[in-house]
């Protein structure tokens, strides 16, 4: 790293949308060790807005000059899927650490670009934005599994659902957009890679684009035998929920939805869902930028996931979608696992 210990680390972004900004004012509200040293977004006026929210950082108007900047030392990537794989390359080329939202690109010779890149380079500054690990209840039902008190992991079982969708959503964006986080989430916590896909979609209401697939029931076989299903269901109507199960051979480890208040209202008793990710997941968002960082400025490998684990999540992506197409049980096909992307330690596997 570039910056010195004394010094908060200088983070550029780049994307100043919904999550850009969420990571930008993250950073600058509760993150230690660092600060937001420039902001590039497309939309000029959405840069200067979360340049303002985030400590009145400079606004850059190209996003290479943001990454060759001497006076910053490491980037957070949130601009659209398309332009991920791209600027990472770009981060490598100038050495500077990279915080890469997911996915890390939108196709496997792009996400398999960038991994060569980074094997040549011989160096870690790739980390992928799969927050989920760094989510609490997620973190503890991995490690009621792993600890081996219920015996081996046998099945992942994942419910994503999100409130609503834009109109004619098709399978495959919700497999690259959203889905990405469940095929993470399934090889973190069985701790193996992927072998064998297989995908349903429907429409869920007949007013929906007919193109649409708003639902989609994903299996897979992991190479080692354990097996997942997924529903990933994007217009849910009632909010946003994530729960992830492991069935094991002597007991289960399921996530609880973190609850902040019992609510008695209009005859009820309940827990309010919530609307969105940023909401549910802000707690991962800070601890995963805090390890970020930390883990920069202590010269050492993020725990969190890999450009490997991005080109893996990718790789399975690509399989879902050939699989929903033809309806077929399609093999997924890994390249040899880089050295240098052995797992750091327990958190990061697999
Ligand atoms: N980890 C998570 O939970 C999570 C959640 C949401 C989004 N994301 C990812 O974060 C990224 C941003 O998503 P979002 O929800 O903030 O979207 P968004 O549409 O709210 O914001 C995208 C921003 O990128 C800007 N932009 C467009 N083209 C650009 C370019 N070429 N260079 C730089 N900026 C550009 C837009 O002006 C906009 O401000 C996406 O890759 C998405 O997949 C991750």
């Amino acid at each position: 790293m570039t910056a010195s210990v004394s010094q908060p680390l200088a983070v550029g972004l780049i994307g100043a949308g919904g999550m850009g900004t969420r990571h930008a004012v993250n950073l600058h509200r509760f993150v230690p060790g660092a600060r937001v040293a420039a902001v590039y977004d497309l939309d000029a006026d959405r840069a200067a807005h979360a340049a303002a929210q985030s400590g009145g950082g400079p606004v850059c108007d190209d996003p290479l000059q943001l990454i060759q900047d001497p006076a910053v030392d490491a980037v957070l990537i949130a601009s659209p899927d398309d332009t991920h794989a791209r600027l990472t390359l770009a981060c490598l080329a100038a050495g500077k650490p990279v915080l890469c939202e997911k996915p890390l690109a939108t196709g496997v010779a792009d996400a398999a670009a960038v991994v060569e890149a980074e094997a040549a380079l011989g160096r870690r500054l790739i980390s992928v934005g799969f927050m989920r690990r760094f989510d609490a209840e997620h973190v503890a039902v991995r490690s009621a599994a792993h600890s081996g008190a219920i015996g081996a992991p046998l099945l992942f079982k994942g419910v994503h659902r999100n409130a609503t969708a834009a109109f004619g959503v098709t399978g495959a964006t919700i497999l690259i957009n959203s889905a990405g986080h469940d095929l993470d989430s399934a090889r973190w916590m069985l701790s193996a890679e992927v072998a064998e896909v297989r995908v349903r979609g429907l429409r869920s209401r007949a007013d929906l684009h007919a193109d649409t697939r708003d639902l989609l029931a994903v299996e897979l076989a992991f190479a080692g035998g354990a097996l997942a299903v997924i529903e990933v269901f994007v217009n849910a109507g009632y909010g946003y929920e994530v729960t992830a199960e492991l069935v094991c051979q002597s007991g289960t480890a399921v996530s609880q939805q973190p609850d902040r208040a019992l609510v008695r209202a209009q005859g009820q008793r309940g827990f309010p869902v919530p609307s969105d990710w940023l909401s549910r997941f802000q707690e991962a968002y800070v601890i995963e930028l805090t390890e970020w960082v930390a883990s920069i400025r202590e010269g050492r490998a993020f725990t969190g996931a890999s450009a490997w684990d991005g080109l893996a999540a990718m790789t399975v992506t690509n399989a879902c979608i050939q699989a929903l197409t033809s309806g077929a049980v399609t093999p997924v096909q890994l390249p040899q696992r880089p050295g240098l992307y052995e797992p750091v330690n327990n958190a990061a596997a697999p």
